[in-house]
């Protein structure tokens, strides 16, 4: 048996991935641990949005040398392996300045790490594999070993969209969805494994079509699966948002009243510079549209201020967008420079200052509109999917159909179950329930 450190940065598809990672490793008796001290292997799955993520890994790999270093001194190996977007982004200038790293493996590569650590092995040096193979990373890797009750299950992958901020498509690749028939069966895998929720998965997943199933069609077969009691979707984009995916959320039960679909940013001539091909109106009708289909479905957004050229009357039209839609809970970032995108070439960039005022703003009411969103659910029945133990004995963690988190005493031995829970009280990010007869 052999020890196996595996860190995720960033998103739900690197946590998908890194699950997939330790399937690879597994035949090859890697056991995965909490700690990186005393670990044959550490990976660390990276995440290169925004310029903090990436700067997270460098610190990281510095502390894994110091490791890698005393377990030399103990005549011991320790490999270090850099995965993921900033391997992909940055792989050959990480081996050429980290001389720690061992391996390098990007996002459609890692179905390749017996292999290289088989050639690391005999040959030592730095082994690099960050390109897109021809032969897809889906068709090597093996069944799922394992699951969460709440799983990932990534259907379509990479990007088409080219927004100018944003380097996806360059880490991820262009656009590419798994044939349906794989994704049942490895949903049905999940399922049989233990999971009762199911996450889809892609950076465009409303983009997602095979052949002819497109992601509406693939929910309601997915909707057919025994046991399989919920299911979820993330990231959308506003331009695919189909009619038959608004009516997948009228008629499907198992799908989520939960829809996270980012705008970025609530001014047409900002959405129109960031390359979104579509204006605030256009997300204001698919929402209406939406909450037609589903009126208490929660929404959710992802926000950029401080985009090149933003002024305040920019940011004011994001405030008033924010303020009309009214979120159960959304993500705000600083725009971030990346270097290769569109937008970094941009003679006017936001000042700092400009950008923190404005997150604080954007943040304050996005706080408001979340807590105002938790505070009206007090009084109310939910059916709850316990996930985890809680941190309190005998407590267990599990999700409203919202994706609130509900703690709930005495509901320890249900995890894994669906039971109607009574929200006594909202905390700032979570809910607290009584379990009803
Ligand atoms: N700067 C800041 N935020 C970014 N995002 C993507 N690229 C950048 C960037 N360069 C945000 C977007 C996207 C989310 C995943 O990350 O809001 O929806
Ligand atoms: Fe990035 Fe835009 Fe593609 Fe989303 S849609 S991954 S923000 S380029």
């Amino acid at each position: 048996m052999k020890a196996l450190y595996l860190k995720t940065y960033g998103c739900q598809m690197n946590v998908y991935d890194s699950a997939r990672i330790a399937d690879v490793l597994a035949p090859l008796g890697y056991v995965q641990t909490d700690t990186p001290e005393g670990a044959d292997i550490a990976i660390l799955n990276t995440c290169h949005i925004r310029e903090k993520a990436a700067e997270k890994v460098y610190s990281e790999l510095g502390k894994l040398k110091k490791l890698k270093q005393a377990r030399m001194r103990a005549g011991a190996v320790m490999t270090i392996a850099v995965a993921g977007c900033v391997a992909q982004a940055e792989g050959a200038e990480i081996l050429r300045r980290q001389d720690a790293v061992d391996l390098v493996v990007g996002p459609q590569s890692y179905h390749r790490l017996p292999e290289m650590i088989a050639k690391l092995a005999r040959a030592g040096g730095q082994v690099l594999e960050a390109d897109f193979p021809a032969e897809q990373k889906f068709d090597s890797l093996p069944a799922p070993t394992q699951t969460k009750v709440s799983a990932f299950l990534t259907v379509q992958e990479g990007c088409d969209k080219f927004c100018s901020f944003c380097v996806v498509p360059y880490t991820r690749g262009a656009e590419f969805s798994r044939p349906s028939m794989k994704i049942v069966e490895e949903a049905r895998r999940l399922v049989d494994l233990g999971a009762r929720e199911i996450t889809l998965l892609g950076q465009n997943v409303n983009a997602y079509r095979h052949e002819t199933t497109d992601l509406a069609r693939l929910l309601r077969a997915l909707a057919e699966i025994k046991d399989l009691k919920r299911l979820r979707y993330t990231t959308s984009h506003p331009r695919d948002m189909s009619d038959d995916l608004i009516d997948a959320h009228r008629d499907l039960d198992a799908l989520m009243p939960y829809l996270h679909l980012p705008v970025q940013s609530g001014s047409d001539a900002v959405l129109d510079a960031m390359n979104r091909q579509h204006t605030a109106d256009d997300y204001r009708r698919i929402v209406e549209r939406v909450r037609e289909a589903r009126p208490d479905i929660a929404l959710s957004s992802d926000f950029i201020v401080g985009f090149p050229g933003e002024t305040d009357e920019d940011f004011e039209a994001t405030l008033a967008l924010v303020g009309e839609i009214g979120y159960a809970q959304a993500f705000s970032f600083k725009y971030s420079r990346r270097a290769g995108t569109p937008a970094s070439a941009a003679r006017k960039q936001v000042a700092e200052t400009t950008k923190a005022q404005r997150l604080e703003a954007l943040q304050a009411l996005l706080d408001r509109q979340q807590k105002s969103f938790n505070r009206a659910c007090e009084g109310r029945a939910l059916p709850v999917l316990f996930e985890k133990p809680g941190r309190r004995d005998g407590q267990a963690v599990g999700r409203s159909p919202y994706l609130q988190a509900v703690h709930v005493d005495g509901a320890a031995s249900l995890i894994g179950q669906i039971r109607q829970v009574r929200i006594a009280e909202a905390q700032s990010n979570s809910l607290k329930g009584e379990l009803l007869p």
